[in-house]
């Protein structure tokens, strides 16, 4: 069965990035001139899947407005002849067909996904984290969705971490070393691991294909680390029973839920952005020349 939908879960409370967040959900806030969910979004179109449901939560009203049409805003810019920047709004409520669910209560991220269900129902779909982008010539979800095609079991997203930052992600166990498409059998995963404790150095970077069979084993998790409800304790039983692979992502990922890095992702993006790269590459330069000067 093709991978038809998508779940993104929004619901989290986004401490990590105060005080921007207090007011305005994490998931809202630009990297370069449009909110990170927005790339989360177009990643999974370029993905050839067209069905998004995001699971929101309270104070979230913005994303859902976000991929809304805004009349008064499009007829403001069209009476101003504004008919490019009218239709780069109006394509944000088409590029898919978005759907919203609340999670009532901040169980964690299995709990979020379980959310996702009844609009799911019995077919294989994605899960993008949206702290989690990636480039937009990256081609993860897609050479996710092959694997999963290929083999009929699920598949998450990895990166290579070598060093202590293991411990802040779900760790895999891999059966061996990732062929030469960076696809590799997973024996086993392991939520936030000690670094001593890790299985490997590759952690899940936010990008999941799964089958249905999540939901049944979701619906039996108990509390994981930290106290929530861990997609990765779903999956763990889910790789002793049915084929589970992991896909290496080598570069191209951001975690813009951390500071540091969202600063490198809008770096990054807009040295490559149509309008903005030059002019932004000369002012980089210049503050590159005047750090050196005072370093
Ligand atoms: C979640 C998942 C973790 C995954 C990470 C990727 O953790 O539980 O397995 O590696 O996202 O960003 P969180 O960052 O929400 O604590």
């Amino acid at each position: 069965m093709p991978v038809r939908k998508a779940v993104i879960p929004a619901a989290g409370l986004g401490t990590r990035f105060l005080p921007a967040s207090k007011a305005v959900p994490k998931e809202m806030l630009p990297v370069v001139d449009q909110p990170g969910i927005q790339y989360v979004v177009e990643e999974i179109v370029r993905s050839g899947i067209e069905d998004v449901l995001i699971v929101t939560g309270r104070s979230k009203k913005a994303v859902e407005d976000h991929f809304d049409r805004n009349p008064e805003v499009e007829a403001a810019l069209e009476a101003k002849g504004k008919h490019d920047e009218a239709d780069t709004l109006r394509r944000i409520s088409e590029m898919a067909h978005v759907h919203f669910v609340r999670q009532d209560e901040p169980r964690g991220l299995g709990h979020a996904v379980g959310m996702a269900r009844w609009h799911v129902g019995d077919e294989p779909f994605a899960v993008l984290l949206p702290d989690d982008l990636t480039h937009p010539r990256a081609t993860l979800l897609a050479d996710m969705i092959k694997t999963h095609e290929e083999t009929g079991g699920s598949v998450v997203g990895v990166k290579r971490f070598p060093g202590k930052e293991i411990s802040l992600y779900g760790a895999i166990d891999p059966a061996g070393e990732p062929d030469d498409r960076g696809v590799v059998s997973v024996r086993d995963l392991v939520e936030k691991p000690a670094f001593s404790d890790a299985p490997s150095d590759m952690g899940i970077i936010g990008r999941y294909v799964l089958t249905p069979s999540v939901f049944d084993h979701i619906a039996r998790l108990k509390p994981g680390a930290g106290g929530e409800l861990q997609l990765t304790d779903a999956l763990r039983e889910m790789c002793r029973t049915e084929p589970f692979h992991a896909v290496v992502l080598d570069s191209g990922r951001f975690d813009t839920g951390n500071k540091l890095d969202w600063l490198r992702a809008t770096v990054e993006l807009a040295l490559e952005h149509p309008e903005l790269g030059r002019d932004f590459r000369e002012v980089l330069r210049e503050i590159a020349a005047r750090e050196r000067l005072t370093a």
